[in-house]
């Protein structure tokens, strides 16, 4: 069913949208009603949301617990992660529904359409493997996959054996495989000898070799997608294929307690090593779940497509968990969104009746600049709703998506969450409204955020910091992997760690509109990717001519923010285009190619607090022509003048 027209209510306050009639009358939650009912008691709400959405096989005893700085969800309560998002609908008119529709990027090579039916059997089966080679509740697994189904099916079947999938970018490197293999103690990996990408088939089998080298893994399964000849470890290296031939597809559910670890997935804070954000099973299902039939109101005979990778949260909740506990279909694409052409993702919405349609920022960007005879060549009718995640969305891109891709008839709902927080927390409901370029939302039903200034007094109406106050989402991380003491200095360090400290800037509009303001700490949004100016430091660093470096984001019209670096060289080293490309391959190597930066500056010195600490506040303002500030308490405050005009120099 299309929305029709949408009705602009303050002709004075341009681009402020509500949905439509048939769109209020079609939605899940069409009335503002939900927001107070939600406060009230948010822990009752959750609960109640818990019961309706989520299949048990235990009721909980207590929905809810906060012991500082751990939050708990429905304490005592058994289920099974891999049983509510295929299971259980096999019992229902989905059994044969299709659950995963996967296009593949060789135009020439067949859609794979696999049923709820089909994928309890792959994931059953699967799940069989891996516990044929040993893998127990609790152990890790790597997967290191491209955007195929077995990466959803693999994250099932560890799922249903209780087994805790860490997932890693498969365009990150092998250097950050095993750094995230390592910390996380994974015994298994699981990879493929390659993927597509603009048409060339990518070897991921040497890197995942890399990766596993000098880790506990034991055994790596390999998925073979493009039949390229790899070298096999032999009594450690099996084909995908040959495993599945062994076992049969009865695999009975492992009964979770509700805070059980479902997956670990790494992430970029401040320090250059990336933490392990820890999600449990009850509390982050509870949330997937609700957000995506909320959020996206997904209906039954909707077909949704998350353009996000499996490698990031975005891909983890709403390109499997999430839409699958649904009982939705979803679309993955293996490729890049631009190949053979700039049409394909409007051919892929097209071919297969996108309803639901939810990308990045930067996705947006890339194509308003490619034009919009590209959408304009394919029916897009069938969309009803557009999202957005990762990054802030800016007017122009904003107004783009809704006019050009939308047809003005879909809302754009921006989507404002987190890796940590497992699901999104602010944003628009469809069937409430209103759509405001630029402003991400409100807190999510049950969900209460604070903005406050550095003492932690609230402020309104003004910029200040994101905090989230209690009860703590559902979703909300459960610890750093081995790491305590960096969970609690990361998020509960301030005001006392009575609140969450989301390390987002943000403004409340009217008392309820959340805009986003952009990461108060030192996290980059590299075309919509994560990563931290430390981690590219410590890459950076390590080239023998590099004595020292400081990263900053900059703005880029397409990504959103794209790293720049000031490198202080060795006394006997030179400045050269050669040392330049020396040091951007440095990253690619050590992190991937999403790292690299957009320029390399050689510095004579960088402001250093006492303690040594380059100061990056005072690169980016003036890389903004912005005066220092408060230069007294730096060890060298004489190299802001000498910094300032070598850039000068550099003409920025
Ligand atoms: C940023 C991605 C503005 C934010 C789900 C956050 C956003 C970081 C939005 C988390 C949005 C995400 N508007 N900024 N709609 N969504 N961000 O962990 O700075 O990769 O803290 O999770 O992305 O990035 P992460």
């Amino acid at each position: 069913m299309k929305a029709t027209k949408w009705v602009v209510s303050d002709k004075k306050q341009k681009h402020v949208y509500w949905p439509s009639k048939e769109m209020k009358a079609r939605a899940w939650i069409s009335s503002e009603k939900v927001y107070a009912e939600a406060d009230k008691n948010p822990t009752q709400f959750w609960g109640r949301l818990a019961k309706e959405g989520i299949t048990w096989f235990k009721h909980w005893n207590k929905t809810y617990e906060w012991k500082k700085p751990y939050s708990k969800w429905f304490l005592g309560g058994k289920l099974n992660a891999c049983h509510n998002a295929v299971d259980r609908h096999l019992e229902t008119h989905r059994k044969n529904k299709v659950a995963i529709i996967w296009e593949p990027e060789p135009i020439n090579e067949p859609t794979q359409y696999i049923t709820y039916y089909q994928l309890h059997k792959e994931v059953s089966k699967f799940a069989n493997v891996l516990k044929k080679l040993g893998v127990k509740k609790g152990d890790r697994v790597g997967i290191y996959l491209p955007m195929i189904p077995e990466a959803q099916i693999a994250m099932l079947a560890c799922a249903r054996i209780g087994a805790i999938h860490s997932v890693v970018f498969s365009a990150f490197s092998g250097e950050s495989l095993k750094k995230r293999l390592i910390d996380g103690e994974a015994k298994i990996l699981i990879t493929a000898d390659g993927y597509y990408r603009r048409g060339k088939p990518l070897n991921l089998k040497s890197q995942a070799d890399f990766g596993a080298k000098g880790t506990k893994v034991k055994k790596v399964i390999v998925v073979n997608r493009t039949g390229a000849k790899i070298k096999m470890t032999k009594g450690r290296d099996y084909y995908w294929n040959d495993l599945m031939k062994t076992v049969n597809s009865e695999c009975p559910v492992t009964v979770m307690n509700s805070e059980d670890p479902l997956f670990i997935l790494y992430t970029s804070g401040t320090t250059g090593t990336p933490k392990g954000v820890i999600h449990d099973t009850g509390g982050y299902l509870t949330q997937a779940y609700w957000t995506t039939k909320l959020d996206f109101d997904l209906h039954d005979d909707d077909v949704f497509w998350c353009t996000a990778d499996v490698g990031w949260i975005t891909g983890h909740t709403y390109s499997c968990y999430g839409p699958l506990s649904v009982g939705a279909t979803i679309v993955t694409f293996e490729g890049a969104p631009d190949f053979p052409d700039p049409g394909r993702f409007w051919s892929i919405i097209e071919k297969y009746g996108v309803n639901v349609f939810y990308t990045a920022p930067t996705v947006i960007r890339m194509f308003a600049r490619f034009g919009e005879e590209w959408p304009k060549k394919y029916d897009l009718t069938s969309l009803r709703i557009l999202g957005t995640v990762g990054e802030p969305i800016d007017l122009d891109a904003w107004l783009w998506y809704f006019k050009i891709v939308g047809g003005s008839r879909c809302p754009i709902i921006d989507t404002w969450w987190q890796t940590e927080t497992g699901g999104t927390l602010i944003n628009v409901l469809p069937g409430v409204g209103p759509f405001i370029p630029m402003v991400a939302g409100r807190s999510f039903p049950g969900i209460r955020h604070k903005v406050l200034d550095a003492e932690g007094k609230e402020v309104k109406g003004k910029e200040g910091y994101l905090f989230q106050d209690k009860p703590f989402a559902p979703g909300l991380l459960h610890g750093v992997w081995k790491n305590s003491k960096r969970y609690k200095k990361t998020y509960w360090s301030k005001h006392n760690g009575e609140y969450y400290d989301t390390s987002d800037g943000a403004k409340i509009i009217k008392g309820k509109y959340i805009r986003m303001t952009g990461r108060t700490d030192d996290v980059m949004k590299v075309a919509g990717h994560r990563l931290a100016t430390a981690e590219l430091e410590n890459a950076i660093n390590l080239h023998k001519d590099v004595s020292e470096s400081g990263v900053v984001p900059i703005p880029h019209k397409i990504k959103g923010e794209v790293p720049l670096a000031f490198v202080i060289l060795e006394p006997k080293a030179k400045p050269s285009d050669e040392l330049t490309r020396e040091i951007i391959s440095l990253t690619r190597k050590i992190i991937g190619p999403t790292a690299k930066p957009e320029k390399v500056f050689y510095v004579k010195d960088l402001p250093k607090t006492r303690s040594g600490k380059i100061m990056r506040r005072i690169l980016k303002r003036l890389l903004n022509n912005e005066p220092a500030g408060d230069i007294s308490t730096l060890r060298n405050p004489e190299s802001v003048a000498v910094l300032k005009s070598e850039l000068k120099k550099l003409k920025l």
